[in-house]
C-alpha cells in the first residue's frame, strides 16, 4: 500500500425529513444565499422544506445554474454575494449547483486576481465562504469532496480544480428528495458513481486490499440497486443505499493509498464541453475503450473486478475473461439506459479528432502511468464509435 494521507471534515446529515435540521448548522446571523438550479427543487417540495427551515434567517436565492455549471453564471452570483454581503451559502440540488457553489465561495474570497485563473491556472484556493449542502442526486460525490467543475461557455473549457477550502461544512442526504428524478438522472447517477470507484480501483494493484474490497463493495451495491431504482422509483431503501454508494464513490476514502486513473473523465469532460453530452453519458463512452485499450496495463484489477463484482469465476483463458468482465461494465450501462456508442448520440469520426486535438493542445498525459495522449485518445473514442 502506498503512503497516504486523508481527512475529511464534511457533516453529513443522512436520513428521511433531515432538511429541516439545517438550522442547527448555520449561524443564525448569517445572511444565507440558497443557490439551485432550474427548478427541480420547487416542483418536489425540497425548496419548501428549505424555505422553513430558514425560517427567522435573512434569506436571498440565486437560481438557474445549469448543468455543467457554467463560469459566467457563478461569476454573477459572486457579485451579488459582494453587493448584499452575504455571509453563508447553501447549495440545493445536484452536483452541477454544489459545484457551483463551490467556485462561488472561493472566487468571492479573490480580491486581486482573475477567478477563472482557480480552475486555468490552478491559481491555489486558500479561503473560501463558508457553505453547506442539500443534495438532491446521488452521483459526483460533491457533497463530500473538495473538487468541483466547472465550465466557460464562450471557450468551452469544462475544467477541475481541488481546495480543502471548498470542503462543504454539512451535507443533507434525504433519499427521499432523489424520488422525482427522471430515469435518465437515475442512470446517469449510478454510472457516474461506477465510472468513479473505476478511476480509482481499475489501475494497477498496490496490495490496498481494503480499499479494493471497499470498491467492489460500492460497485455491487450499484448494480444491485440501481436497477431496482429504474423499476421501483419510490423504494427508499434501494435510494438510501444508491446516495450513500455515490457519496463514498468519491469522498476521499477509495483513493487512500492506491493510484489514479482519470483519463475517462478528463476525455470525458471534452466531449461534454464540445458537444453538450450528460456528463455520465460521456463516461459510459469512454471507460470501454480506455479499459480495452489498456488491458494490458490493468489486466490484474479487470480480473479481479471480474470475480468478485461480476462473478466471472472460470477456465476460460485470461484473454477472454478480460473482454468479458469489460463487455460486463457496458451491459450494466446499458441496463442502466446509458448508451454507450458515439453514434448513439450522433457523433462520428469528427468527434475522435476534435476530442484528440484537445488532448493534445492541453498537452495532457492522462492515466495511473501517464501514457495516454494524443495518440491514445484517438485509438480510445474511435474503438467507441
Ligand atoms: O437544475 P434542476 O432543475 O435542479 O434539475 C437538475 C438538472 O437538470 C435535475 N435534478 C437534480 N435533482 C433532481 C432533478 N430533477 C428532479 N428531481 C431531483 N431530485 O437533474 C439535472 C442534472 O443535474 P446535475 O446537477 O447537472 O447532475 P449531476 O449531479 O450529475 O452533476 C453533474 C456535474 O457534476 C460534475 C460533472 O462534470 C457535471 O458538471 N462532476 C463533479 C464532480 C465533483 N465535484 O467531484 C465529480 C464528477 O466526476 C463530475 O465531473
Ligand atoms: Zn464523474
Amino acid at each position: 500500500m502506498n503512503n497516504f494521507s486523508f481527512a475529511n471534515p464534511v457533516k453529513i446529515i443522512f436520513g428521511k425529513d433531515t432538511i429541516k435540521n439545517i438550522s442547527n448548522e448555520i449561524p443564525q446571523n448569517s445572511p444565507v444565499l440558497i443557490i439551485y438550479g432550474g427548478g427541480s427543487i420547487k416542483k418536489n417540495g425540497v425548496y419548501d422544506q428549505v424555505i422553513s427551515a430558514l425560517n427567522g434567517y435573512k434569506v436571498f436565492e440565486f437560481d438557474g445554474i445549469e448543468p455543467n455549471p457554467h463560469y459566467e453564471t457563478c461569476m454573477k452570483a459572486v457579485a451579488f454575494i459582494k453587493e448584499q454581503k452575504i455571509g453563508y451559502l447553501l447549495a440545493v440540488g445536484g452536483g452541477s449547483v454544489i459545484d457551483a457553489t463551490k467556485f462561488i465561495a472561493a472566487a468571492a474570497c479573490i480580491e486581486d486576481s482573475d477567478p477563472w485563473n482557480i480552475l486555468l491556472k490552478h491559481l491555489p484556493v486558500n479561503t473560501a465562504m463558508p457553505f453547506g449542502t442539500i443534495l438532491t442526486l446521488p452521483a459526483t460525490g460533491s457533497e463530500m469532496n473538495s473538487g468541483a467543475v466547472i465550465t466557460r461557455t464562450e471557450t468551452k473549457d469544462k475544467l477541475a480544480f481541488d481546495s480543502t477550502a471548498v470542503y462543504p461544512k454539512f451535507s443533507v442526504l434525504d433519499p427521499e428528495t432523489t424520488f422525482t428524478l427522471p430515469v435518465r438522472q437515475i442512470g446517469n447517477g449510478v454510472v457516474d458513481t461506477f465510472v468513479h470507484v473505476a478511476e480509482q480501483y481499475l489501475t494497477y494493484p498496490t496490495g490496498a486490499l481494503l480499499q479494493n474490497m471497499f470498491a467492489e463493495s460500492v460497485l455491487r451495491t450499484l448494480i444491485i440497486e440501481g436497477p431496482k431504482a429504474l423499476k421501483n422509483p419510490d423504494d427508499y431503501d434501494v435510494r438510501a443505499n444508491l446516495m450513500w454508494a455515490s457519496t463514498w464513490g468519491l469522498n476521499g476514502w477509495l483513493k487512500c493509498g492506491i493510484v489514479q486513473d482519470w483519463s475517462t473523465h478528463m476525455i470525458g469532460h471534452e466531449i461534454t464541453a464540445l458537444y453538450g453530452l450528460d456528463h455520465a453519458q460521456t463516461l459510459a463512452i469512454v471507460l470501454p475503450g480506455v479499459l480495452t485499450l489498456l488491458k494490458a496495463q490493468k489486466e490484474e484489477m479487470i480480473l479481479r473486478m471480474g470475480e468478485e463484482v461480476f462473478g466471472i469465476y472460470n477456465n476460460m483463458p485470461k484473454e477472454e475473461r478480460i473482454n468479458l468482465s469489460i463487455q460486463a461494465v457496458e451491459d450494466f450501462f446499458n441496463q442502466m439506459g446509458v448508451k454507450t456508442r458515439l453514434s448513439d448520440y450522433g457523433l462520428g469520426k469528427e468527434t475522435v479528432e476534435a476530442v484528440s486535438e484537445r488532448i493534445k493542445a492541453r498537452g495532457w498525459k492522462l492515466g495511473e502511468k501517464a501514457n495516454i495522449g494524443y495518440e491514445e485518445v484517438k485509438e480510445i473514442l474511435t474503438l467507441r464509435l
